[in-house]
């Protein structure tokens, strides 16, 4: 199936046949990929109880920034692959400063696991998924859209990023996110040892102007 064929998830709260949809609402719902789903498959355990939380936040992203690309198919593998591995470092590593170790890992499945991603690539947008300001460099396109993916799905909507409300509305009612911010919250305290040390190491360490 083309990703085009898929079912256009359109503004929340109005039947499919009703002729008046705005275009400007219209987003794709990526709501499941055998590629993701194929990536994730060695990590679950490791990841356990919060499999779920992560893996509806990783296709929020993905449908996010697959929104910013167009639809690009040629930046979809690269996207998906970044997004399993973005946050993985936190369940693998155990560690608040967790953007390195899940670049490493995702580096290392992508030599030996052959999955021919440039991986240059591959790190800066993992690298730069929580930059502040847009990245300027080879390949900006794919890593602003998944560094913007991140950013309105993290924020729960708080910003958005050109997207409509509506938009954000209809992804998050789409793709169920299983106490998401709860889980990063738990993991901020648990990691860094209470939740304002947590967050201050994640603001430190993890965000990037
Ligand atoms: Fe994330």
């Amino acid at each position: 199936m083309t990703p085009r064929s898929r079912p256009w998830c359109r503004a929340a709260g109005r039947p499919t046949h009703q002729r008046t949809i705005d275009i400007r609402d219209e987003i794709e719902i990526i709501s499941h990929s055998d590629l993701v789903e194929e990536l994730f498959a060695p990590y679950r355990q490791t990841i356990g109880p919060d499999f779920p939380a992560y893996r509806g936040h990783v296709y929020r992203t993905i449908t996010f920034a697959m929104h910013f690309l167009d639809g690009a198919e040629v930046h979809r593998k690269m996207v998906e692959t970044a997004f399993v591995y973005h946050d993985i470092g936190l369940w693998t590593d155990h560690d608040l400063a967790y953007l390195e170790p899940s670049e490493t890992l995702a580096l290392k499945d992508n030599a030996e696991k052959g999955f021919g991603l440039d991986p240059e690539t591959l790190r800066a947008a993992i690298h730069w998924h929580h930059k502040v300001t847009p990245y300027r460099g080879p390949q900006a396109d794919v890593i602003n859209a998944v560094r913007k993916g991140d950013w309105v799905d993290a924020s729960q909507g708080k910003v958005r990023h050109g997207l409509s409300k509506i938009q954000v509305k209809a992804v998050q009612d789409a793709i169920d996110d299983h106490g998401f911010p709860n889980v990063l919250q738990r993991l901020a305290k648990d990691l860094g040892g209470s939740a304002l040390r947590g967050n201050l190491r994640v603001l430190t360490r993890v965000f990037k102007l």
